[in-house]
């Protein structure tokens, strides 16, 4: 199959009949936060078209500061309000909508290795800054997988019952966002869903195009990690937006993945051979790993609807056709927690 970028974000932005019930069920504007990175423009895309399809009289802002030009272009032709603004600056964060609905995707994970402040900055204290400004909404807040400790991968990854133990700052101050919502719910009125998640599968950035860029670059496969999560980014959008109906202010908390846990060595193998190239491994296979149990959210949505070798399929074949990629490495490789 040959892809271009409108057919992939088409297919990352398109909502199934359970999404379009929810949207009809759900009351009052949608306000995305952070939405100029990697998901929230197909977010944006999907939280307008299944509101649109459920004959739902709603309006869906996407905030950002859109430093991503592909962001704020693809944002312009489908139908929903766009808001420049530095979500730093108190005033800008005041004269948002009153929406009741928010996603919460504000972020940042690279370059925390010596510039700490500024991630710690970004993940805890703005969610403290937004939240005492906001208040009383229902948020579904984006965090990761990453606050949970490598375990062994026979015990089927950690659930939403398990402690977090976070391995280095940018997955400490990912927990970090999670307590100040849980503080916002406790004193300000927020209702809160923690969503956490590894590792969407977008195709122009993910854990399977970085084992296919080393692949197609005759760079050894370190096998330190030996398995991790995925799933496909359509599916995560929805989850989000299905997890709107599902806040608490007692704070639920949902490990949102697939139900096939990749096995770095099989999945270097299959992309591989789809990619018509040889693959060689470097180190010894590690014996622990990052992974998180999606159980309650498969009860909760169902399964994605593209399985792993799918995805492998795909991302092959994107990379033949000489698709765009967005040059952000996952670094899922990374035992140590230094992004
Ligand atoms: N994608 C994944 O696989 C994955 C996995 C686990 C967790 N997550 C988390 O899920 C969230 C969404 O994922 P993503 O991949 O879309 O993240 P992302 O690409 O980092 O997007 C977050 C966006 O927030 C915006 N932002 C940051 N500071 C801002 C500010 N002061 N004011 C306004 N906007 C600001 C930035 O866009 P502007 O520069 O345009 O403002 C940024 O691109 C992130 O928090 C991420 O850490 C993602």
């Amino acid at each position: 199959m040959v892809w271009n970028e409108d057919a992939l974000n088409a297919l990352h932005a398109a909502p199934s009949e359970a999404l379009i019930a929810d949207m009809a069920r759900l009351d009052g504007d949608i306000l995305i936060l952070g939405a100029g990175g990697k998901m929230g423009p197909t977010l944006s895309a999907m939280a307008s078209k299944a509101s649109a399809l459920a004959g739902k009289k709603r309006r869906v802002y996407a905030v950002s500061r859109f430093s991503d030009p592909h962001a704020a272009a693809f944002l312009q032709k489908e139908q929903v309000d766009m808001i420049s603004a530095d979500l730093n600056d108190e005033k800008q964060v005041a004269a948002l909508p009153d929406a009741p609905n928010i996603v919460y995707m504000l972020g940042k994970k690279f370059g925390t290795s010596g510039n700490a402040g500024e991630t710690w900055h970004t993940n805890v204290v703005l969610p403290g800054l937004i939240t005492r400004i906001l208040g009383e909404r229902r948020y579904v807040v984006f965090s990761t997988g990453n606050v949970y400790p490598f375990t062994d991968p026979a015990l089927g990854g950690c659930t939403e019952k398990d402690s977090p133990n976070p391995v280095g700052e940018y997955a400490m101050s990912t927990w970090g966002r999670e307590r100040v919502f849980e503080y916002a719910a406790a004193h300000d009125g927020a209702s809160v869903l923690l969503f956490r998640l590894n590792y969407a599968i977008d195709l122009r950035y993910g854990v399977l195009l970085d084992l296919a860029q080393q692949i197609l670059a005759g760079t050894p496969i370190r096998l330190d990690v030996p398995q991790f999560n995925c799933v496909w980014q359509r599916y995560a959008n929805e989850a989000a937006l299905r997890s709107l109906l599902r806040t608490s202010p007692r704070v639920e908390r949902l490990n949102v993945t697939g139900p096939e846990v990749g096995h770095t060595r099989q999945v270097a193998e299959k992309l591989a051979a789809a990619l018509g190239k040889s693959v060689s491994f470097a180190g010894e296979e590690g014996s622990l790993a990052m992974l998180m149990n999606p159980g309650k959210c498969m009860a909760w949505f169902g399964p994605p609807d593209k399985s792993l070798d799918d995805m492998i399929r795909m991302q092959a074949d994107w990379l033949l056709s000489g698709g765009r990629l967005l040059g952000k490495p996952t670094h899922f490789e990374e035992t140590e927690g230094k992004f």
